[in-house]
């Protein structure tokens, strides 16, 4: 099958030539992000594959279909960025990888959690130059620390798993509890509830129009003072106007991000010889008690490997005229709880 990548880059390129050879498949690797401009190139190839910064809109994908692409491929697990009515109406195949890794990404949030409330990203400038002074530096220990999770589906449910291990006392919100989870001791409790409650908060639930903005600034107002808030699902589901509000008055107390709302014009590029142009993160960047990295959980070996193999076969079951059961329909997201 003739195999469009956008938004390739090195290790996307590496993980999938090593599959591709096994599978059959022609790549092309582009490093263009798919939109509505760069959408001509996907002219004549059977299926496209695109990361989360990638543009599906109905623009795109009647282009894509009209170019005689028949299969969108989703090297991620998310799809909010996908416009699945459209999809449907062009006759467009979508398939995601549901799960490639959630220890990645559940890691990196524990990661996230220690750095920011250790203040590691501080201390780590201050050694390199000779300061050896612990002033700012005060951290807390997790022990005995509340730990509000939303959404506990696969990457919630390991963070339970691992925050377990901490000595943490776990409440979750889950408009579908997960018995698992409760086998950890978490206690299910309403948003409010754990807002009032907890002294994290971590975000594991998907983009929606009801989870847009969960965290604005009322929810803000109803937390603990002082809160850490830790985001490694999607952007848009912290108000980030809110969010430096809360951190200007003290109200959080630590904010640590692996995506953003409007990461689109920055994550995965080096624009370190440019100036910045959003302003309302490069006020975040001023603060102290903030750490960001840019939309890394899911980077490891493992996860890179699983993407490359679950998206092209993927194209396989496709190509063969199966299904693979990693494809989305509209009907399929609003029926089952775990897809949407
Ligand atoms: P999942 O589908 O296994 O779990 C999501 C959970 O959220 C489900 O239990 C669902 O019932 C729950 N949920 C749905 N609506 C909710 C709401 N309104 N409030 C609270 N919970 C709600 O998904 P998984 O694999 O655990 O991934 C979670 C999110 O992590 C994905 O949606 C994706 O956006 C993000 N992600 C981020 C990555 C990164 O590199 N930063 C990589 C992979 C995923």
């Amino acid at each position: 099958m003739r195999i469009a990548m956008f938004s390739a880059r090195s290790y996307d390129r590496r993980f999938f030539s090593e599959v591709a050879e096994q599978e059959g498949h022609d790549l092309t690797f582009l490093e263009a992000r798919l939109d509505r401009q760069t959408v001509t190139l996907a002219e004549g190839y059977d299926a496209v594959c695109i990361f989360v910064n990638d543009t599906a809109d109905e623009e795109v994908l009647a282009a894509l279909a009209a170019g005689g692409t028949k299969l969108l491929l989703l090297r991620s697990a998310g799809f909010n960025h996908v416009d699945l009515a459209a999809a449907e109406e062009h006759h467009l195949t979508v398939s995601r990888v549901p799960a490639y890794s959630p220890y990645a990404v559940a890691e990196h949030t524990v990661a996230l959690m220690l750095a920011v409330e250790r203040r590691l990203h501080r201390a780590y400038n201050r050694v390199r130059e000779g300061n050896f002074a612990l002033d700012g530096l005060l951290g807390f220990d997790l022990r005995n620390k509340r730990i509000g999770i939303v959404g506990t589906g696969k990457i919630g449910e390991i963070v339970a798993r691992i925050m377990r291990g901490f000595g943490c006392s776990l409440r979750a919100y889950d408009p579908y509890p997960n018995d698992n989870v409760r086998d950890y001791g978490v206690r299910y409790v309403d948003l409010d509830t754990m807002f009032e409650e907890c002294d994290v908060i971590t975000l594991h639930c998907p983009l929606t129009p009801d989870t847009h903005h969960l965290i604005d600034a009322d929810a803000i107002a109803k937390m603990k003072p002082g809160v850490m808030i830790i985001n490694t699902s999607r952007g848009a589901l912290v108000d980030t106007r809110a969010a430096i509000e809360g951190l200007k008055s003290g109200q959080i107390g630590h904010l640590a991000l692996d995506v953003y709302e409007e990461e689109g014009d920055l994550f995965f590029e080096d624009l370190s010889d440019r100036v910045i142009q959003d302003d309302v993160f490069s006020r975040l960047l001023t603060f102290p008690n903030v750490f960001i990295t840019a939309h890394q959980a899911f980077f490891t070996e493992e996860a890179l490997r699983n993407i490359a193999e679950t998206t092209l076969g993927n194209a396989r079951a496709f190509e063969q005229g199966e299904r693979s059961g990693n494809e989305l329909t509209r009907e399929e997201v609003l029926g089952d709880p775990q897809k949407a």
